[in-house]
C-alpha cells in the first residue's frame, strides 16, 4: 500500500489512534487529517480508541471538531472502546493512550497497569489489523510497552512494533543547533540510543554539521567533552521534566510532532538520512537481542533498516550499556509479572 506509485498512495489509509481523548491524541489527529503525516494526496480513515466514559466523551468531542474542520482528506472517524474493533483493518497504529503514573505508584505498578493495556492491544492488532500494519508506541514506558504488544501479536512481524524516540532526536537536534549557532537542517547523523527515559544516550560523536564533524564545530564554540556529558546529554535526556516544570504540564505538541514525523519517515522515507526509532534489536551494535531500543535507522519505501555506519567509542559505549541495561531490567520486570507473550 505504501509504495511510491501515486495511484496506490491515493488509496485511503486506516489509522487507529489510542488515547484519542487525551492531550497528545488531540494534538495528533488534526495534523493527520490535514495530510501532514501521509501527504496531501492520501485520504485517511481515523479509528479512535478510548476508555469510557470520560475518554470516549473527549474523543467524541474531538471528532465533532474534526467534522467542523471539513478536512478534504478525512474519509471517516469512528470511536471505539473495544481494541479488537478499533484495530479492524488498521494500516497504522498510533498507541498513545497509557496508564499514567499516579501518586504513590511504584515502577512495577506502572509496568503492570500498562502491561495489561499493551498485551490486549497487541493481541487485538494481531487479530484484526491489516497485513501491512505498522505500529508506533508513544505511551510510556514506550519501549517496553511496544515489546509487550509485539510479544502478544503472533500474526504480526515483531519489527512492525516500534517506540517513539523521535521527540528525543528532535530535542537533540535543536540543542546542538543552538549550541553551534547552526540550522537543524545542517545537522546529519545524530542518534538517540536506548530507552525513551532519562537513561537515553543522545550521540553527537557521529554527527556532522554542514559536512564537518560535529565535535570540531562544537570545539570552535568552546564546547568540549565536558560540555557534552555535563550539559548536552542531561539537557536532552531530562527535557521532558524541564517542560513539565516550566509549562506546568507534559510535552504535548512536540510529542505529537515526533509521532507524526516517525510515521511519515517510516512510510514515505527518511531521504537517505538516519532518524531515531525504537526498534527490535537483533544484536546490532552489541545491543542485546530481543529488546526494543532506539537506533539510528534509514527508512525507505515503507521499510526501515538500522544504519550500520556509526562508530561507537568507549565514551559512547558506556552510555549505551547503561540505557540498554535499563531496558533489560524493564523486560525482566514484565517477564516476572507474566506480561510477556510468546511471540517475540
Ligand atoms: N515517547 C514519547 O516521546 C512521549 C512523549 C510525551 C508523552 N508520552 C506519553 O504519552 C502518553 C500520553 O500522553 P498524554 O499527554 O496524551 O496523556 P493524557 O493523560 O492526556 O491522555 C491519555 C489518554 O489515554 C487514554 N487511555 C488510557 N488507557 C487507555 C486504553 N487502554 N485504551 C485507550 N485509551 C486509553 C486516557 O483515557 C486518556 O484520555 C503518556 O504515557 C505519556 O507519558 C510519550
Amino acid at each position: 500500500m505504501f509504495t511510491s506509485d501515486s495511484q496506490s498512495q491515493k488509496k485511503p489509509v486506516t489509522i487507529t489512534l489510542t488515547g484519542a481523548g487525551g492531550q497528545i491524541g488531540y494534538a495528533t489527529m488534526f495534523r493527520i487529517a490535514a495530510g501532514e503525516m501521509l501527504g496531501a494526496d492520501t485520504p485517511v480513515r481515523l479509528r479512535l480508541l478510548e476508555i469510557p466514559p470520560r475518554g470516549v466523551k473527549a474523543a467524541e468531542g474531538a471528532a465533532m471538531e474534526l467534522e467542523d474542520c471539513a478536512f478534504e482528506l478525512l474519509e471517516s472517524v469512528d470511536i471505539f472502546d473495544d481494541p479488537q474493533q478499533a484495530f479492524e483493518g488498521a494500516n497504522i497504529g498510533m498507541l498513545i493512550g497509557a496508564h499514567p503514573r499516579t501518586a504513590g505508584m511504584e515502577r512495577a505498578d506502572l509496568l503492570e497497569a500498562n502491561g495489561a493495556i499493551f498485551s490486549q492491544q497487541g493481541a487485538a492488532i494481531s487479530k484484526s489489523a491489516a497485513d501491512d500494519i505498522k505500529v508506533v508506541v508513544v505511551g510510556n514506558p514506550a519501549n517496553t510497552n511496544a515489546l509487550i504488544a509485539a510479544s502478544h501479536a503472533p500474526d504480526v512481524p515483531s519489527e512492525r512494533f516500534t517506540a517513539l524516540t523521535r521527540l528525543d532526536h528532535h530535542r537533540a537536534l535543536a540543542q546542538l543547533a543552538a549550541a553551534t549557532n547552526t540550522r537543524v537542517s545542517d545537522i546529519k547523523k545524530l542518534a538517540i540510543w536506548g530507552n525513551h527515559s532519562a537513561s537515553q544516550y543522545p550521540d553527537v560523536f557521529n554527527a556532522r554539521i554542514a559536512g564537518r564533524a560535529a565535535r570540531g564545530v562544537l570545539r570552535e564554540h568552546g564546547k568540549d567533552e565536558q560540555w557534552i556529558s555535563g550539559v548536552f546529554i542531561p539537557k536532552v535526556a531530562k527535557r521532558g521534566a524541564e517542560i513539565i516544570e516550566v509549562r506546568g504540564g507534559s510535552s504535548v505538541a512536540s510529542a505529537a510532532h515526533g509521532a507524526i514525523s516517525h510515521m511519515r519517515s517510516w512510510i514515505l522515507g527518511s531521504g537517505g538520512e538516519p532518524v531515531s526509532m525504537g526498534v527490535l534489536s537483533a544484536g546490532q551494535y552489541g545491543v542485546t537481542e530481543g529488546i526494543i531500543s532506539s537506533f539510528p535507522v534509514i527508512c525507505d519505501n515503507g521499510c526501515y533498516e538500522i544504519d550500520n555506519s556509526y562508530e561507537i567509542d568507549e565514551f559512547s559505549q558506556k552510555y549505551i550499556d547503561k540505557t540498554v541495561q535499563e531496558l533489560l531490567d524493564e523486560k525482566e520486570a514484565v517477564k516476572t509479572l507474566g506480561l510477556l507473550g510468546e511471540s517475540l
